[in-house]
């Protein structure tokens, strides 16, 4: 894909570029969305340096990709229930997205994608790791990607936010999806199960269950196919959750790392 108005530099040979010649404080213009459409479609993640979102522009860019989700599991803020804060600093017993996850595939309908800007970053540490399931399901043996395709699996909610949430009476979402998806984009299969929400495959015993889901979930912490974002603040990590998993490195403790993040909407995922 050529770039006419965006500066796109690429990470790694199979996710991730860095984003410049673009505000993101202010609207876009035609030819800068239609660029950042196919820089998402290209990279799988993708990262801007010095851009310090407000709530308003946060929310307008998150709009350029599609309507916002509704966090299920975390409150949104009051006056922006679309944004949801995501801090940590000394008084934090855990801290969000500390295991491999694609955001929400608890949900009936995932989110396409999630925004999250920095503006306070610790001196050194917390970084976020993403992996392309592209990669890794193109990695797959031909005989494991023959056994998984048609075989759905169960995403649960309750498990991950409970724990953090013990106070809140509420029941959180389930959902079964395909394990392996087709984006509906770039039409790539990328695998589509993740050690924090998903639970067991439909249709087979337990023992075959959990040995197939542990054989995926260490398959996809392979570095090969991983791009690791080191952050600023006001930087942006813009990722496609449809097409990757990401993991928030908790190696700052006791110092402070916040932020903020929209969810841009999904579709639900071809069965
Ligand atoms: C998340 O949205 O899962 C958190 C990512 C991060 O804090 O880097």
């Amino acid at each position: 894909m050529s770039y006419d108005v965006l500066e796109v530099k690429p990470l790694t040979l199979r996710i991730g570029a860095e984003i410049g010649g673009v505000d993101l404080t202010k609207p876009l213009s035609n030819r800068q969305t239609s660029e950042l459409r196919d820089a998402i479609a290209d990279y799988q993640v993708i990262f801007f340096r010095d851009q310090p979102l407000d709530h308003e522009s946060h929310i307008r860019f998150g709009r350029v990709f599609g309507d916002l989700a509704i966090h299920s599991g975390v409150a949104g803020l009051e006056d922006y229930p679309e944004v949801i804060q995501i801090h940590a600093d000394h008084t934090s017993k855990n801290v969000p997205g500390e295991n491999w996850h694609s955001d929400l595939t608890c949900d009936p309908i995932p989110p396409m994608g999630s925004i999250l800007c920095l503006h306070t970053v610790p001196e050194v540490g917390g970084d976020t790791m993403f992996a392309s399931m592209y990669a890794a399901y193109d990695a797959l043996s031909p005989k494991m990607k023959a056994y998984l395709e048609g075989m759905q699996a169960v995403h649960d909610g309750d498990h991950v936010y409970r724990p953090l949430f013990p106070d809140v009476d509420k029941k959180y979402n389930t959902s079964i999806h395909p394990i392996i998806r087709t984006h509906p984009v770039t039409g790539k299969k990328g695998i589509f199960v993740n050690s924090s929400y998903t639970t067991e495959i439909v249709g087979v015993s337990k023992d075959e269950s959990d040995a197939v889901l542990g054989y995926l979930y260490k398959h996809v912490m392979n570095p090969n196919f991983h791009v690791r974002f080191r952050w600023r603040p006001h930087s942006v990590a813009f990722w496609d959750n449809r097409c990757t998993q990401h993991l928030a490195v908790w190696d700052y403790f006791p110092q402070t790392r916040s932020g903020y993040r929209v969810t841009v909407a999904g579709d639900k995922p071809p069965a």
